[in-house]
């Protein structure tokens, strides 16, 4: 087994750093994407506390497909500026939604979704994809969220091979 636990209970800013530092430690030494993608989202779902989904949608053409995930199967294919996802892709902007329920054009893949975090994979300024979590709850997500999870995606996004995906 990989030794990559992150203590669940730690204050926000210290958890998403020791996420990060850990995400080092989970993909040293592998060079597989799909390998790489699938074992951040284990390791992020793990970490996160009263969330139902996490993963990734990868930027294909003009919509985004589904990628590595935790959490009951989804819809496979949203359209660029569809729902919570196709909005933060094609605005290049993280997305934090309350309540899914207000969200005009949400795309309920789980019905227990309440709130949504959505942020954007760029890079070499290129669009890769994003990173998806939603949780049981609204308002889940507040601003050490979002930027625990941006700084995640700019950790993140150096080591993988998104031309191999
Ligand atoms: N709710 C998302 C769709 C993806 S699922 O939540 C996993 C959206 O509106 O784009």
């Amino acid at each position: 087994m990989l030794e990559a636990t992150v203590d669940r209970g730690l204050p926000k800013p210290a958890l998403y750093r020791e996420i990060a530092a850990s995400l080092g430690a989970l993909l040293e030494g592998e060079t597989d994407a799909l390998a790489n993608l699938s074992n951040a989202a284990a390791h992020l779902a793990g970490a996160l506390e009263r969330i139902n989904w996490c993963g990734f949608y990868l930027a294909r053409g003009n919509e985004l497909v589904l990628g590595p995930f935790q959490g009951k199967p989804a819809c496979v294919r949203i359209a660029m500026g569809k729902g919570v996802c196709g909005t933060a892709a094609a605005r290049r902007e993280t997305l934090v939604v309350a309540d899914v329920h207000t969200f005009p054009g949400h795309i309920a893949c789980d019905a227990a979704s309440r709130s949504e975090i959505v942020v954007p994979i760029v890079s070499d300024g290129r669009l890769r994809g994003v990173l998806d979590v939603d949780a049981p709850e609204t308002d889940r997500f507040d601003l050490e969220d979002r930027r625990g999870l941006e700084a995640y995606i700019a950790a993140l996004a150096p080591r993988i091979r998104w031309e191999a995906l």
